[in-house]
């Protein structure tokens, strides 16, 4: 760690769990969506949920959409009713298939997969959406990892790393890395929203866990020090090409994401939550608004498309060094799988 972080302000934590069930209504809609063709947008998790309805949106507005998914099968069902509801597009999607998070051996070929489907067009928005809640809090990943880490950290950052060579190109207007975070970021750990002395819970047993909300909680804090981080350690050729690196709370959704909860939780949860619809207009906000600049590297993007702070300890996080320390630990625990 950097520096101890200062203490969670209990005002900011009120306020942010209420905007989090009344957020502001979405201002940059579909119809403000720039025409996408000759672009390209890679997706990861868009079977289903969220990142479906990004990938909806992207094709209808020309988009070369790449589906990374974990099971082709289930990539080309959603393709396939993609292209029942969307008849008129210029763009094009083609699905990636076994790309799992899970299993850090998976993601090399998936990211070869992507450079075929790729070929020659210029790579412009990047959205690392898929992501794992689990609420029963057990098991490993492949690699011996707590799972909500490797799905929603450790993946994501390696799929970047083999994704940087195609992206970092002087070949675009538009560039941008989205990193799907959550509000969840609140109940994280307390310095940096990091269990920094082991944050992937390695040869931890499962009854010494902390609960599953602190484990998704962290996950969700990476993916913020993720975002500056990622732009501090790209910044010369990030800077020369224009591209915005941000991370974004989608909202709270009426998604799959609650599916192991009980039927009663389920049921609340619905009741509280928003169409999945408007997650990807948060999503297309971090990855389209021409209101985000250089200035905005690292931005917290919150639902349903604009910027506010994260947690207060974060937002030092993001200046103070911890992002790029969080982003190292990470790196180490990758680098055997590049
Ligand atoms: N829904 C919410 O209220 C909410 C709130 C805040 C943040 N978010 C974030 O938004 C993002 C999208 O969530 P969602 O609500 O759309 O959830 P969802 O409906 O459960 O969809 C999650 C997607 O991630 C994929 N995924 C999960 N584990 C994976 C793995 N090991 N390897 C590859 N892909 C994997 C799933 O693929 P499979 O179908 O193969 O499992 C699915 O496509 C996540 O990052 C989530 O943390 C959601």
């Amino acid at each position: 760690m950097t520096e101890p972080a200062p203490p969670i302000s209990k005002i900011k934590t009120l306020y942010d769990v209420y905007y989090s069930f009344r957020p502001n209504k979405p201002t940059f809609l579909p119809e403000d969506y720039p025409d996408l063709t000759g672009k390209t947008a890679i997706v990861t998790g868009c079977n289903t949920g969220i990142g479906y309805f990004v990938m909806k949106l992207l094709y209808s507005k020309n988009c070369n959409v790449i589906a990374v998914v974990r099971t082709e099968s289930k990539g080309i069902e959603a393709r396939e009713k993609v292209l029942e509801e969307i008849k008129e597009s210029n763009g094009s999607i083609s699905v990636v298939g076994g790309c799992d998070l899970l299993d850090m051996t998976s993601i090399k070929p998936a990211a070869d997969k992507v450079k075929q489907a790729l070929g020659d067009k210029p790579l412009n928005i990047i959205i690392h959406n898929a992501g794992l809640l689990s609420s029963s809090n057990d098991g490993f990943s492949k690699q011996g990892v707590e799972p909500m880490f490797s799905t929603n950290v450790m993946g994501p950052q390696l799929l970047q790393h083999f994704l940087d060579p195609l992206f970092l190109k002087k070949d675009s207007d538009l560039k941008r890395i989205v990193w799907v975070s959550s509000g969840a970021h609140l109940v994280a750990f307390s310095q940096y929203g990091i269990n920094w002395e082991n944050p992937g819970f390695i040869n931890v047993p499962l009854d010494k866990r902390p609960e599953y909300k602190t484990l998704y909680g962290q996950s969700k804090a990476a993916n913020i020090l993720q975002a500056k981080a990622w732009y501090t350690k790209n910044q010369k050729i990030a800077d020369e090409i224009g591209c915005v690196s941000v991370s974004c709370y989608p909202g709270n959704l009426k998604s799959e994401i609650s599916r192991d909860f009980g039927t009663i939780s389920r049921f609340v949860i619905m009741s509280l939550c928003w169409d999945v619809i408007y997650g990807a207009y948060s999503e297309l906000y971090a990855a389209l608004s021409p209101d985000l600049t250089a200035k905005d590297q690292g931005a917290y993007v919150v639902p349903f498309g604009e910027v506010q702070d994260p947690r207060n300890d974060l937002k030092v996080g993001l200046t103070n060094g911890s992002d790029l320390k969080l982003f190292e630990m990470v790196e180490d625990m990758i680098k055997d799988y590049f």
